[in-house]
């Protein structure tokens, strides 16, 4: 089912708000000049954020109203919702009477089907976001992709289901923005004959910054501390996935990523270290052309080009500098320091139920970690061993998935007490 491109304004749900990619894509919405319409936001626990970010676009609003004379509650989005049981709900009372407030994870999953939404961000991290991009799947929406677990887990069975549906996955991870941009390179004639560009690629590669510890030693890599791993030398990310981008499992979890949003095997993939993370992808053709796709480090481009996807506008995203001398560097990652990319490999391979599997193990060890549980070296080397543990299932189910979830988080968790 193909969907036909959506018209202006979009009325977007930015479910994760209070995070790194929920921040910069109200950022977005806010410079879109009325082409992206917030109408729900989500937090799990920081509703203190949230209500900040209502009095805050309450302020342009006025601002809007004084200047153009528009109504105030137009700007102001419809839904906010709070899905951790333990928020605070207090900081929540006296906001704007139009604005309601709703709690948990099925009413968000209900609201995002809603008619009332064109397109939803899904911004929440980890495995807690896959059933809401689920349902926005199941309701045909567009969803602009920054969950990249969602695909880890479920890639197969998402990607299907956006095939019955009419809903689009759009990915925001700069990697994989970049790589969608490069693949309509594939013919260069004006209208795609897919039979014919469809076996123009020859592979994609995907860059890396190669994290806080490209340089590290193996030695080195036994002590990092908690403080080391948070020090992301170009992004500023939420914790998880700067902890993911040190071990490097980031890259793995965006082979997988990959995998299933290009339908391209995992031989196909390839990983270059590019330290200066200006390239953000690259295509590489069967004829031999490279395209890529270059600039700053800059979430809000990436997130600007999913929001407004096929079209572009200004965007608040910082731009290149050809000015002065700059120097693109490019090398092949140390497979032996950085075991987390042939795991990768080994999973986007495998598909079935392994995604699921690793996608629990890596984020129940990145939280023993950040809690001082677990020693760096030992995140991915765990993830291994839970997924050889699982009895693999090819074509499991979403409710199979979920299970699979909470049996490698327990199974993990034994791995880490020692217990197992
Ligand atoms: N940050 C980046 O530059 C970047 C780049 C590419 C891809 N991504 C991907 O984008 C996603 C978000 O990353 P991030 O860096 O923005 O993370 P983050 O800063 O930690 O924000 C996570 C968001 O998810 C919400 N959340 C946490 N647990 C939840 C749960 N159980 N149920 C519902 N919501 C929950 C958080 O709410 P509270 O704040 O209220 O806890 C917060 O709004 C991740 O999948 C990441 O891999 C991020």
């Amino acid at each position: 089912m193909t969907k036909s491109i959506q018209s202006f304004p979009r009325r977007v749900a930015v479910l994760g708000s209070s995070g790194s990619i929920g921040r910069n894509a109200l950022e977005v919405i806010a410079g879109s000049k009325g082409l992206l319409v917030p109408v729900l936001l989500s937090v799990h626990t920081q509703t203190d954020v949230l209500a900040e970010q209502i009095r805050q676009m309450a302020l342009r609003g006025i601002t809007a109203e004084m200047q153009t004379g528009k109504n105030v509650s137009a700007v102001l989005p419809r839904w906010l919702v709070v899905t951790g049981e333990n928020a605070d709900r207090d900081v929540l009372k006296g906001l704007p009477k139009d604005v309601e407030v709703l709690y948990g994870q099925e009413a968000l999953c209900e609201l995002v089907r809603r008619p009332e939404i064109d397109t939803v961000l899904s911004g929440i991290v980890g495995s807690a976001g896959l059933t809401s991009t689920w349902a926005a799947i199941e309701a045909g929406k567009t969803v602009a992709l920054a969950n990249k677990e969602a695909l880890v887990m479920g890639g197969q069975l998402l990607t299907n289901l956006a095939k019955q549906t009419g809903g689009q996955l759009i990915p925001v991870d700069s990697e994989h923005s970049a790589l969608m941009q490069a693949l309509r390179s594939k013919t260069l004639a004006d209208n795609t004959q897919d039979n014919i560009a469809q076996d123009a690629v020859e592979r994609i590669i995907l860059t890396a910054s190669g994290g806080p510890f490209r340089t590290w030693t193996l030695e080195a890599l036994r002590n990092v501390t908690v403080k080391d791993a948070l020090k992301h030398p170009v992004w500023k990310m939420g914790r998880k996935i700067t902890v993911d981008s040190a071990t490097l499992m980031n890259k793995a979890l965006e082979i997988i990523e990959a995998r299933w949003l290009f339908d391209i095997p995992a031989k196909q993939i390839d990983i270059v270290i590019h330290p200066q993370s200006l390239i953000h992808s690259m295509v590489e053709f069967t004829d031999g052309s490279v395209i890529a796709q270059v600039s700053k480090p800059d979430m809000r481009l990436p997130i600007q080009t999913a929001l407004t996807f096929p079209y572009r506008f200004p965007s608040p995203a910082l731009k290149m500098d050809w000015t002065f001398t700059q120097t693109l560097d490019f090398y092949p990652p140390d497979l032996k320091r950085f075991p987390a990319i042939p795991l990768g490999w080994d999973v986007a391979e495998r598909g079935g139920s392994a995604g699921a599997v690793v996608n629990a193990a890596n984020e129940t060890a990145v939280n023993a970690f950040l809690a001082e549980r677990l020693p760096f070296d030992k995140i991915v080397s765990l993830c291994k061993t839970v997924l050889e543990s699982h009895n693999y299932e090819p074509s499991p189910t979403l409710e199979r998935l979920l299970q699979l979830d909470a049996w490698a988080r327990t199974e993990t968790e034994k791995v880490i007490c020692g217990t197992t």
